[in-house]
């Protein structure tokens, strides 16, 4: 089996890609960077170019597509660019899937087509209530895959994250932007008052679960939270944890308003914890990487760029 792993030199795709190393399966990755893993193909192009993906997807049996443009503030500021690359983008896919008989496409949803949810944990059944224009391309590609799968039976998974972390994640997220700070001598800053509550997963726990999805058969024609349902943590706590792991008991969180921050509380969500049940029932998947743990393994990896580097093309 050979699958094509778009976004393969991202946070999830480089993991994900391991993962399916690890099983002894044969990938090609996509992204405008070469990914540096030994013994796989690099495709490097972008997917909005339809000659490449074309090219990328041919001689695959399967893709996962991560590719995209995420970030709260790179999104909310390069609305377009998002539009097109995360919609165009994964049409794109789509197609050259058709063309090129493809098994089975793994999409890469997000807890953000959710928006604000009142339970305690957000599950499949949940009402899809967008609040930003990175979930809004999410909802659009979700239909996608259901458009195609009615029009050209094209089988399909859809995988929706929850909060992933991880070695070398940008300090755009706000768990690596904490532990960049603890790690610079700084005091974690949150922006509100701390009481937003989120279940943060480590990466190596999403790969596992995009795995299994791509493996298993009754996967086929489903949608599926992949998260940790047993992490939940307030933001203020979540500081505190990072503070805890870099023993730098002196720092002391510090939190600003939204205005001072210049951020908006209009795509803020309150709360957001998975229910992952039907993943753990279909799947098997079990996250096992807790957040202390997780966080400890960001600061030894070291590695926490800013931003990401955005090329020219869009
Ligand atoms: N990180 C999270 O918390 C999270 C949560 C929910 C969903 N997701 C989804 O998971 C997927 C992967 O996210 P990630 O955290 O690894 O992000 P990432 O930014 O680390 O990786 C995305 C990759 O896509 C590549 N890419 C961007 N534009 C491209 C183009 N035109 N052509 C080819 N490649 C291109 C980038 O170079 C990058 O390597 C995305 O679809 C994202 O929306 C992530």
């Amino acid at each position: 089996m050979k699958v094509l792993v778009t976004g393969g030199n991202g946070l999830i795709g480089k993991s994900v890609i391991n993962e399916l190393l690890s099983q002894n399966i044969s990938v090609r990755s996509m992204d405008l960077s070469k990914n540096n893993s030994e013994n796989i193909e690099n495709f490097v192009g972008s997917i909005l170019d339809v000659n490449n993906v074309n090219e990328a997807v041919r001689g695959c049996d399967a893709v996962i597509h991560l590719a995209a443009k995420l970030g709260v503030k790179r999104t909310e500021t390069h609305r377009l660019e998002t539009l097109n690359l995360n919609i165009q983008g994964t049409v794109n896919i789509l197609e050259a899937a058709v063309k090129n008989n493809i098994d089975k496409v793994i999409f890469t949803s997000s807890s953000e087509i959710y928006g604000d949810q009142s339970v305690d944990f957000i599950s499949e059944t949940c009402p899809r209530n967008p609040k930003s224009i990175y979930g809004v391309t999410k909802l659009a590609s979700e239909e996608y895959m259901e458009a195609y799968y009615g029009y050209y039976n094209l089988n399909y998974s859809i995988l929706r994250y929850f909060n992933v972390y991880g070695p070398g994640q940008v300090a755009e997220f706000v768990l690596p932007r904490f532990i960049k700070a603890a790690m610079d001598n700084k005091s974690p800053i949150i922006y509100g008052d701390g009481s937003q509550v989120r279940s943060f997963c480590y990466v190596d726990d999403i790969a596992r679960g995009t795995a299994l999805a791509l493996l298993s058969d009754k996967a086929n024609f489903e949608v599926f939270n992949l998260g940790n349902d047993k992490d939940k943590v307030t933001i203020l706590e979540a500081a505190k944890k990072v503070i805890k792991v870099s023993g730098k008991d002196y720092l002391i969180p510090e939190l600003i308003s939204f205005k001072e921050a210049d951020r908006s509380t209009d795509r803020d969500i309150s709360k957001r914890v998975p229910d992952i049940s039907k993943a753990r029932e279909l799947l098997g998947y079990e996250p096992i990487v807790f957040l202390e743990e997780g966080i400890k393994r960001v600061m030894e990896d070291g590695e926490i760029p800013p931003s990401w580097i955005d090329p020219m093309e869009y």
